[in-house]
């Protein structure tokens, strides 16, 4: 038991340097001359893609009103740019422009309990001082894109009660300011773990320890399904406080040393 215990590690570390593939992150233009005339435009924009708000909550989302004193928006004091979006509990329906990528001073992106809906520009990996995403309680759908991986500041990171599918990018534990990751009530899936869980039950059988190798090997398939290709034993995610993915269909298994990795879990 042990001893496959620690082929196991071995196998984990292995796909450390050989399975992983490493996501490209999109660098931001971040540096390109920007003001809040740009901010003000990404707005507009995302006004623009709001097909429903019932209660004409963006009516002073215009001109002649200026881009801070908007409801929602939030600037920060030193640059006096949008440092915080906050459209939760609006009652609005509409899908996430590109242009949301512009707003390079971002930190906070609160979109909980609306109807958007439809996929994530990848434009809104440029937001490199995103400290918060709450997407929580609408109807985005699609995978969740390997770019959630690429935001160096991240802590919180809510995609609960959405249609997401497919499996967890492995590139999201790589986060090590990462405190909250939440994907509850989503369609994520393991669509492979079924069948690799029939191969494991066969592995299990009394083996002959020369095929020890090969039963760590089966073990390890069989969290991939689970945590993506993150071989769970290397990451290093001190920070992380929360990790609530009930309500999806994921199957197989955690490993026994994840609390090892996850201190603060
Ligand atoms: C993880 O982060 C390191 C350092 O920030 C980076 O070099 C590496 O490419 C990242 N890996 C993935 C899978 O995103
Ligand atoms: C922002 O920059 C554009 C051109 O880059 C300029 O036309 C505009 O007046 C600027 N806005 C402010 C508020 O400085
Ligand atoms: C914009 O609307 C919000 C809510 O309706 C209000 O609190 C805010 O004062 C308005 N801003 C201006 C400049 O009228
Ligand atoms: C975001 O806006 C909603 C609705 O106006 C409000 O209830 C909530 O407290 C705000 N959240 C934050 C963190 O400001
Ligand atoms: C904002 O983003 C859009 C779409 O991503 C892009 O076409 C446009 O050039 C950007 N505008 C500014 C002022 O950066
Ligand atoms: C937020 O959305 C969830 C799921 O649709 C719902 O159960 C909850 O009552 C909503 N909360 C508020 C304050 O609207
Ligand atoms: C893990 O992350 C913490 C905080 O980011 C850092 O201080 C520590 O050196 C890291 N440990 C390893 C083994 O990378």
């Amino acid at each position: 038991m042990e001893r496959s215990r620690f082929l196991l590690s071995i196998l984990l570390l292995l796909g450390h340097y050989g399975c992983i593939y490493v996501a490209k992150s999109t660098l931001g233009t971040g540096a390109a001359q920007t003001n809040i005339t740009t901010d003000q435009g990404a707005l507009l924009a995302l006004k623009a893609h709001i097909t429903g708000d019932p209660e004409n909550i963006l009516v002073n989302w215009s001109a002649t009103t200026s881009v801070c004193n908007w409801v929602g928006v939030t600037c920060g004091a030193r640059h006096l740019r949008v440092s915080v979006l906050n459209l939760s509990y609006m009652g609005l329906t509409g899908t996430i422009p590109p242009n949301l990528g512009n707003l390079s001073f971002l930190v906070e992106m609160r979109f909980r309990n609306n109807s958007f809906h439809g996929t994530l520009p990848h434009e809104l990996s440029y937001l490199r001082r995103l400290k918060l995403i709450s997407f929580g309680y609408n109807n985005f759908m699609g995978i969740i894109p390997l770019w959630f991986g690429s935001f160096p500041k991240l802590q919180s990171f809510n995609l609960y009660g959405n249609q997401f599918s497919g499996s967890i990018p492995s590139t999201i534990f790589n986060l090590s300011t990462l405190q909250v990751i939440d994907l509850s009530e989503n369609q994520l899936s393991g669509t492979e773990g079924t069948k690799r869980n029939r191969e494991l039950n066969n592995a299990e059988r009394d083996v002959p320890e020369v095929q020890q190798f090969q039963r760590a090997l089966y073990m390890h398939k069989l969290l991939v399904p689970v945590l993506g290709h993150v071989p769970v034993g290397v990451f290093n995610m001190s920070s992380l406080t929360t990790l609530n993915l009930y309500g999806n269909n994921l199957n197989g298994g955690l490993p026994d040393n994840i609390c090892q990795h996850l201190p603060s879990l």
